[in-house]
Protein backbone atom coordinates (compact mmCIF):
# COMPACT_ATOMS: atom_id res chain seq x y z
CA UNK A 1 0.00 0.00 0.00
CA UNK A 2 1.08 3.55 -0.42
CA UNK A 3 2.52 5.40 2.45
CA UNK A 4 -0.45 7.42 2.59
CA UNK A 5 -2.73 6.05 5.84
CA UNK A 6 -6.25 7.67 4.92
CA UNK A 7 -7.66 9.96 2.08
CA UNK A 8 -10.96 11.68 1.99
CA UNK A 9 -14.31 11.23 -0.58
CA UNK A 10 -13.12 14.35 -2.40
CA UNK A 11 -9.66 13.07 -3.34
CA UNK A 12 -10.90 10.49 -5.64
CA UNK A 13 -14.08 11.70 -7.10
CA UNK A 14 -14.36 11.78 -11.00
CA UNK A 15 -16.99 13.47 -13.39
CA UNK A 16 -16.77 12.14 -17.10
CA UNK A 17 -18.45 13.91 -19.67
CA UNK A 18 -19.77 12.41 -22.80
CA UNK A 19 -21.77 12.56 -26.25
CA UNK A 20 -23.87 9.89 -27.41
CA UNK A 21 -22.73 9.12 -31.28
CA UNK A 22 -24.10 7.00 -33.90
CA UNK A 23 -21.66 3.97 -32.75
CA UNK A 24 -23.12 4.11 -29.53
CA UNK A 25 -26.99 3.50 -30.58
CA UNK A 26 -29.14 0.76 -31.30
CA UNK A 27 -31.87 1.06 -33.94
CA UNK A 28 -34.16 2.83 -31.65
CA UNK A 29 -31.40 5.29 -31.55
CA UNK A 30 -31.02 5.22 -27.79
CA UNK A 31 -27.91 3.95 -26.57
CA UNK A 32 -26.47 0.28 -25.88
CA UNK A 33 -26.75 -0.89 -22.25
CA UNK A 34 -23.39 -2.00 -22.63
CA UNK A 35 -21.34 0.88 -23.57
CA UNK A 36 -23.47 2.86 -20.59
CA UNK A 37 -21.71 -0.29 -18.36
CA UNK A 38 -18.53 -0.28 -20.35
CA UNK A 39 -18.57 3.91 -18.76
CA UNK A 40 -19.66 2.83 -15.59
CA UNK A 41 -16.76 0.40 -14.65
CA UNK A 42 -13.83 2.83 -16.78
CA UNK A 43 -15.60 5.80 -14.01
CA UNK A 44 -14.99 3.75 -11.23
CA UNK A 45 -11.95 2.60 -12.19
CA UNK A 46 -10.18 6.08 -12.39
CA UNK A 47 -11.84 6.79 -8.87
CA UNK A 48 -10.39 3.45 -7.48
CA UNK A 49 -7.11 4.28 -8.76
CA UNK A 50 -6.81 7.78 -7.73
CA UNK A 51 -7.80 6.54 -3.80
CA UNK A 52 -5.34 3.66 -3.69
CA UNK A 53 -2.35 4.99 -6.14
CA UNK A 54 -1.99 1.36 -7.33
CA UNK A 55 -3.49 -1.01 -9.76
CA UNK A 56 -7.34 -1.73 -9.21
CA UNK A 57 -9.26 -4.71 -10.71
CA UNK A 58 -13.58 -4.81 -11.12
CA UNK A 59 -14.39 -7.75 -8.84
CA UNK A 60 -17.76 -7.24 -8.85
CA UNK A 61 -20.45 -4.47 -10.56
CA UNK A 62 -24.24 -5.30 -8.79
CA UNK A 63 -26.98 -5.09 -11.11
CA UNK A 64 -28.31 -2.07 -12.39
CA UNK A 65 -31.20 -0.81 -14.13
CA UNK A 66 -31.98 1.91 -17.00
CA UNK A 67 -34.78 4.32 -16.24
CA UNK A 68 -34.74 6.16 -18.97
CA UNK A 69 -33.54 5.68 -22.28
CA UNK A 70 -30.78 8.11 -23.47
CA UNK A 71 -30.80 8.93 -26.89
CA UNK A 72 -28.43 10.06 -29.78
CA UNK A 73 -27.06 13.51 -29.09
CA UNK A 74 -28.00 13.71 -25.69
CA UNK A 75 -24.82 14.76 -23.33
CA UNK A 76 -24.00 11.64 -20.38
CA UNK A 77 -22.81 12.87 -17.27
CA UNK A 78 -21.04 10.22 -15.17
CA UNK A 79 -20.44 11.32 -11.37
CA UNK A 80 -18.23 8.51 -9.14
CA UNK A 81 -16.89 8.51 -5.69
CA UNK A 82 -15.77 5.64 -2.81
CA UNK A 83 -18.49 5.17 -0.49
CA UNK A 84 -16.60 2.89 1.72
CA UNK A 85 -13.06 1.38 1.87
CA UNK A 86 -12.16 -2.31 3.56
CA UNK A 87 -9.50 -4.08 3.70
CA UNK A 88 -8.42 -4.01 -0.50
CA UNK A 89 -11.63 -3.63 -1.72
CA UNK A 90 -13.51 -0.66 -1.94
CA UNK A 91 -17.42 0.10 -3.01
CA UNK A 92 -17.15 2.55 -5.94
CA UNK A 93 -20.94 4.67 -6.68
CA UNK A 94 -21.55 5.56 -10.04
CA UNK A 95 -24.31 7.79 -10.94
CA UNK A 96 -25.36 8.38 -14.67
CA UNK A 97 -27.90 11.38 -15.96
CA UNK A 98 -28.18 12.27 -19.75
CA UNK A 99 -28.75 15.57 -20.49
CA UNK A 100 -31.24 16.73 -23.30
CA UNK A 101 -28.78 19.17 -25.71
CA UNK A 102 -31.16 21.62 -26.38
CA UNK A 103 -33.11 21.65 -23.43
CA UNK A 104 -30.42 20.59 -20.80
CA UNK A 105 -32.69 18.67 -18.71
CA UNK A 106 -31.18 15.90 -16.48
CA UNK A 107 -32.39 13.23 -15.89
CA UNK A 108 -31.21 10.28 -14.01
CA UNK A 109 -30.22 7.00 -15.85
CA UNK A 110 -28.65 4.49 -13.54
CA UNK A 111 -26.79 4.25 -10.30
CA UNK A 112 -24.26 1.31 -9.86
CA UNK A 113 -22.57 -0.26 -6.99
CA UNK A 114 -19.00 -1.30 -8.34
CA UNK A 115 -16.84 -3.21 -6.02
CA UNK A 116 -13.07 -2.44 -6.75
CA UNK A 117 -9.72 -4.45 -5.64
CA UNK A 118 -6.64 -2.84 -4.89
CA UNK A 119 -3.80 -5.05 -6.17
CA UNK A 120 -0.42 -5.39 -6.77
CA UNK A 121 2.22 -5.90 -9.49
CA UNK A 122 1.61 -9.72 -9.35
CA UNK A 123 -2.70 -9.26 -9.48
CA UNK A 124 -3.09 -10.13 -5.87
CA UNK A 125 -5.15 -7.83 -3.43
CA UNK A 126 -3.32 -5.50 -1.36
CA UNK A 127 -4.85 -3.40 1.31
CA UNK A 128 -6.03 0.50 0.22
CA UNK A 129 -5.99 3.67 2.02
CA UNK A 130 -9.10 3.82 4.45
CA UNK A 131 -11.47 6.64 3.99
CA UNK A 132 -11.80 9.94 6.07
CA UNK A 133 -15.45 10.13 6.14
CA UNK A 134 -16.19 13.83 6.96
CA UNK A 135 -20.07 14.35 6.72
CA UNK A 136 -22.84 12.98 7.92
CA UNK A 137 -24.15 11.80 4.30
CA UNK A 138 -20.28 10.13 4.27
CA UNK A 139 -21.11 8.56 7.24
CA UNK A 140 -24.25 7.24 5.92
CA UNK A 141 -23.12 6.02 2.38
CA UNK A 142 -20.06 4.06 3.97
CA UNK A 143 -22.98 2.30 6.59
CA UNK A 144 -24.82 1.33 4.23
CA UNK A 145 -21.88 0.44 1.83
CA UNK A 146 -21.03 -2.25 4.97
CA UNK A 147 -24.37 -3.77 4.74
CA UNK A 148 -24.39 -4.05 1.12
CA UNK A 149 -20.87 -5.74 1.49
CA UNK A 150 -22.16 -8.12 4.40
CA UNK A 151 -24.95 -8.85 1.81
CA UNK A 152 -22.35 -9.56 -1.43
CA UNK A 153 -19.97 -11.62 0.50
CA UNK A 154 -23.11 -13.82 2.26
CA UNK A 155 -24.70 -14.54 -1.44
CA UNK A 156 -23.16 -17.64 -3.10
CA UNK A 157 -21.06 -17.19 -6.04
C1 LIG B 1 -10.16 -9.26 -7.93
C2 LIG B 1 -9.30 -10.48 -7.55
C3 LIG B 1 -7.82 -10.11 -7.66
C4 LIG B 1 -9.64 -10.80 -6.10
O1 LIG B 1 -8.90 -11.94 -5.77
P1 LIG B 1 -9.52 -13.01 -4.74
O2 LIG B 1 -8.49 -14.01 -4.41
O3 LIG B 1 -10.83 -13.45 -5.26
O4 LIG B 1 -9.72 -12.03 -3.53
P2 LIG B 1 -9.95 -12.19 -2.01
O5 LIG B 1 -10.80 -13.38 -1.67
O6 LIG B 1 -8.63 -12.03 -1.33
O7 LIG B 1 -10.83 -10.87 -1.80
C5 LIG B 1 -10.34 -9.61 -2.18
C6 LIG B 1 -11.31 -8.59 -1.65
O8 LIG B 1 -12.55 -8.72 -2.33
C7 LIG B 1 -13.59 -8.90 -1.38
N1 LIG B 1 -14.60 -9.76 -1.94
C8 LIG B 1 -14.49 -11.05 -2.29
N2 LIG B 1 -15.66 -11.48 -2.79
C9 LIG B 1 -16.50 -10.44 -2.77
C10 LIG B 1 -17.85 -10.25 -3.17
N3 LIG B 1 -18.57 -11.24 -3.70
N4 LIG B 1 -18.40 -9.02 -3.01
C11 LIG B 1 -17.71 -8.00 -2.48
N5 LIG B 1 -16.41 -8.12 -2.08
C12 LIG B 1 -15.83 -9.33 -2.23
C13 LIG B 1 -12.92 -9.52 -0.17
O9 LIG B 1 -13.67 -9.31 1.02
C14 LIG B 1 -11.62 -8.76 -0.18
O10 LIG B 1 -11.84 -7.45 0.28
P3 LIG B 1 -11.21 -6.90 1.64
O11 LIG B 1 -9.72 -7.07 1.56
O12 LIG B 1 -11.61 -5.47 1.62
O13 LIG B 1 -11.83 -7.71 2.75
C15 LIG B 1 -9.63 -11.73 -8.43
O14 LIG B 1 -10.95 -12.20 -8.12
C16 LIG B 1 -9.54 -11.43 -9.90
O15 LIG B 1 -8.46 -11.32 -10.45
N6 LIG B 1 -10.69 -11.32 -10.57
C17 LIG B 1 -10.75 -10.93 -11.97
C18 LIG B 1 -10.82 -9.39 -12.06
C19 LIG B 1 -10.94 -8.91 -13.48
O16 LIG B 1 -10.25 -9.38 -14.37
N7 LIG B 1 -11.83 -7.96 -13.68
C20 LIG B 1 -12.06 -7.39 -14.99
C21 LIG B 1 -13.35 -7.90 -15.56
S1 LIG B 1 -13.16 -9.46 -16.35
Amino acid sequence: MSKVETRDVDYSRVQMTEIVLPEDTNTHGSVFGGRVLALIDKCAAAVAIRHARSGVLTLRLDSVEFRNPVHLGDILLLSGWVNAAFGSSMEIQVEVYSEEPTTGQKRLTTNAYVTMVGVGREGRPQKVPGLELQTDEERRRAEEAAVRRERRLNTPR
